[in-house]
């Protein structure tokens, strides 16, 4: 087992406690596991009255967290995927939460870790999958996807302006022989742009890939729309986003969910009878210190906003 802060740092530890940690007493969910540095902040803070539910998708942040299980009996964890917690056994027969925490995207030991393919920086065999029993790799994505489905990707989740040609060089050349690793395919990018642009290209284009490979958007999308249901009444969730298509997600939502009636304004009366569902805790992100940004570059991009159920 990695060491806690070896196999990630939790960004923003204060401030998201802060947000949605209300109720000594109360159950958690840790909606993105990881390393479990924001577990075991909770676990220290909550009683032993109060539970913890830490839910990844990769079976290695599960493992991770053994030591963690071992000392806490109010905390269980379970591998499977945000969106699809509604099938838990604790959660079928009416757990509900006072807080949730979602803090997206991928730890830093699976970036780190070559073999798990999400890195331009090291060579390893093009994976990115956080679960390894999904079907879908990244394997599967730049070999078997038409030029126009890659182009869609890296302009959707990528908003990589060069699309287009960097689609067309990766079926040019796959052509030859399907691209294996991680290495062949950014050398390949690498190849398609003006040398001053190729990192950020390159994260672009990976992390593209990234978010198709794990339907990465669709997973937050279903989860929030989840929440409303598995909240107590006043139980918080706080979403820690580290790129502008999450927030964009999570602000929408939140936004919608907070508006009350939509009628024109010249309606006498309101006819919609829509009512808010929820309110905001944070009316504009909250982001990291300057000071955690030099500690911890990672948090340099994170936004944390927070909403409480009505
Ligand atoms: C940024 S890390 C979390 C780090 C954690 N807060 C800590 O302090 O160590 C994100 C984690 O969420 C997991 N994850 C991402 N999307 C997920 C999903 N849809 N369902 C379950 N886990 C997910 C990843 O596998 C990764 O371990």
């Amino acid at each position: 087992m990695t060491s806690r802060d070896s196999y990630h740092i939790p960004v923003m530890l204060k401030e998201t406690l802060d947000s949605f940690l209300i109720d000594k007493n109360g159950n958690y969910l840790d909606c993105t596991l990881g390393g479990g540095g924001h577990a075991k902040a909770i676990l220290e803070i909550i009683s032993d009255k109060g539970t913890l539910l830490g839910v990844d998708r990769d079976k290695e942040a599960i493992e991770q967290n053994a030591s963690l299980l071992e000392r806490y009996k109010n905390f269980t964890v379970a591998n499977i995927s945000f969106a699809n917690v509604m099938r838990l056994d604790s959660i079928v027969f009416g757990l509900k939460f006072d807080g949730i925490l979602m803090d997206l995207g991928v730890s830093s030991h699976q970036i780190d870790d070559p073999k798990r393919g999400f890195s331009y920086m090291n060579s390893g065999d093009l994976d990115m999958r956080m679960n390894d029993e999904d079907e879908l790799s990244a394997y599967i994505v730049v070999n078997n996807y038409t030029e126009e489905q890659l182009k869609e990707i890296f302009y959707k989740y990528g908003e990589e302006k060069k699309s287009r040609y960097i689609a067309r060089n990766i079926c040019n050349e796959r052509e030859e022989s399907p691209i294996k690793t991680t290495k062949e395919l950014s050398d390949i990018i690498g190849r398609s742009v003006p040398y001053k642009n190729r990192i950020k290209t390159l994260s672009r284009i990976f992390q593209a890939i990234r978010i198709e490979v794990n339907n990465e958007l669709g997973e937050i999308e279903d989860f929030l729309k989840v929440s409303l249901k598995i909240l107590k009444k006043h139980g918080r969730v706080a979403i820690m986003s580290y790129h502008s298509l999450e927030d964009r997600i999570v602000k929408r939502f939140i936004n919608e969910m907070a508006t009350g009636c939509t009628c024109p304004t010249d309606f006498p009366k309101c006819i919609c009878g829509k009512e808010p569902i929820v309110k905001k805790i944070t009316k504009k992100p909250i982001i990291a210190t300057e000071e955690e940004i030099k500690e911890n570059p990672r948090a340099r991009s994170a936004k944390l906003r927070v909403f409480e159920l009505i």
